[in-house]
């Protein structure tokens, strides 16, 4: 039987620690007990928030409806030939997944070890970090549709995965709760090196051919020198999207400011480090009452101990702001705002 708690505090619910609550929650431990939730209308019909590890959520307010916490686990994997399918449960904590790859020797998702947040939110914003993407390694998942009580598989197709974005952020938001995810992995390892921070720590190690352990301790360390650690210090890792603005756009930022980090974003387009355009506002670092910038990563916006939610989005107002009226670009928000 299901149990349905009240007024729950989520403050250890999301990477931010903000301290709101929920007017009902409800921890699903097989994927089976969603169709048994939803067999009572009155959860049907309630507002709803699907939640894994919390790492990408910003709570402004109390969440007045159910909160449905995923703690489907289970990791398991099956190799044909050099192809290896590993299939874990949307609640298993992404890292447990990547370090059991790394220790197996399945290869592919190396660089995406130490990020925040569990399995099945890593499709929902197509998670990246350090020259690979989910979808890079993604193969399917499966998901609970809640208007029918059955389960879907959605290809890597189906997904429409894009830079933090796929279809359940857009067309199939609030529809489908991904109950678990397949990954396609490698015994031989495709190491991916070309980004810049890998490399040089390498170097510094004198690591001339990498493992994928290498890889996943370098990454992990690169992190921890750079970002905060949710633990210690509440955030939300990137709090803002690097924006992809039109090259004609683009030239009228390089003509005033040519150091601007920025990078190729296909055809006609130019990505620019949204922590550069934020440090030069004079953001970095900075403590705004409880909240503020982190000092070596001016994305990531952290609650320095009682904070609330309405704090930190007020900061990333200003922020918003001022990135738009010293270069005309907008930023947008990369964080769910729940409010
Ligand atoms: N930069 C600054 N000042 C800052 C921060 C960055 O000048 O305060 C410059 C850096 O010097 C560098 C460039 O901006 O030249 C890029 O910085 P960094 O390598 O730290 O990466 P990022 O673009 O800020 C993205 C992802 C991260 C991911 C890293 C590494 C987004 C929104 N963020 O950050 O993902 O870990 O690349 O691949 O795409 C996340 O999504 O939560 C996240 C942490």
């Amino acid at each position: 039987m299901l149990q349905i708690q009240q007024n729950i505090s989520l403050k250890n619910f999301n990477t931010f620690g903000i301290d709101v609550s929920a007017k009902y929650f409800v921890e699903i431990n097989r994927a089976e007990e969603l169709i048994e939730l939803f067999m009572d209308s009155q959860w049907m019909e309630m507002e709803r928030l699907i939640l894994g590890g919390g790492s990408n959520m910003l709570f402004v307010k109390d969440f007045d409806g159910l909160v449905i916490h995923i703690n489907i686990r289970g990791m398991e994997h099956r190799i044909n030939h050099q192809q290896v399918l590993v299939v874990a449960g949307a609640g298993e904590v992404w890292n447990d997944l990547v370090n059991y790859c790394v220790n197996n020797e399945f290869a592919g998702m190396e660089n995406l070890s130490l990020i925040p947040g569990s399995v099945g939110a890593a499709p929902v914003q197509n998670i990246g970090a350090y020259g690979v993407e989910l979808k890079d390694i993604f193969a399917s998942c499966n998901a609970f549709e809640i208007a029918t009580g059955t389960f879907k598989t959605f290809s890597k197709a189906d997904c429409q995965f894009d830079y933090r974005d796929s279809i359940f952020k857009n067309d199939m938001k609030g529809h489908y709760i991904i109950v678990s995810v397949k990954f396609e992995l490698s015994l031989v390892a495709d190491v991916k090196l070309h980004y810049g921070a890998i490399k040089e720590e390498l170097i510094n190690r004198g690591i001339t051919e990498p493992t994928i352990k290498d890889i996943s301790q370098v990454v992990s360390y690169i992190r921890v020198s750079k970002l905060p650690d949710p633990s210690t210090i509440g955030n939300a890792g990137s709090f803002f999207k690097n924006p992809i603005i039109p090259k004609d756009e683009f030239n009228i930022v390089y003509e005033h400011f040519p150091e601007v980090v920025n990078y190729p974003a296909g055809d006609g387009f130019v990505k620019l480090a949204a922590g550069w355009l934020i440090e030069k506002c004079g953001w970095k670092g900075k403590v705004v009452g409880h909240t503020g910038t982190w000092h070596n990563q001016a994305l990531v916006l952290v609650n320095h101990g009682g904070a609330t939610g309405e704090e930190v989005y007020r900061l990333s107002s200003q922020i918003i702001d001022s990135v738009y009226s010293k270069f005309g670009v907008k930023l947008e928000r990369e964080v769910n705002v729940v409010d």
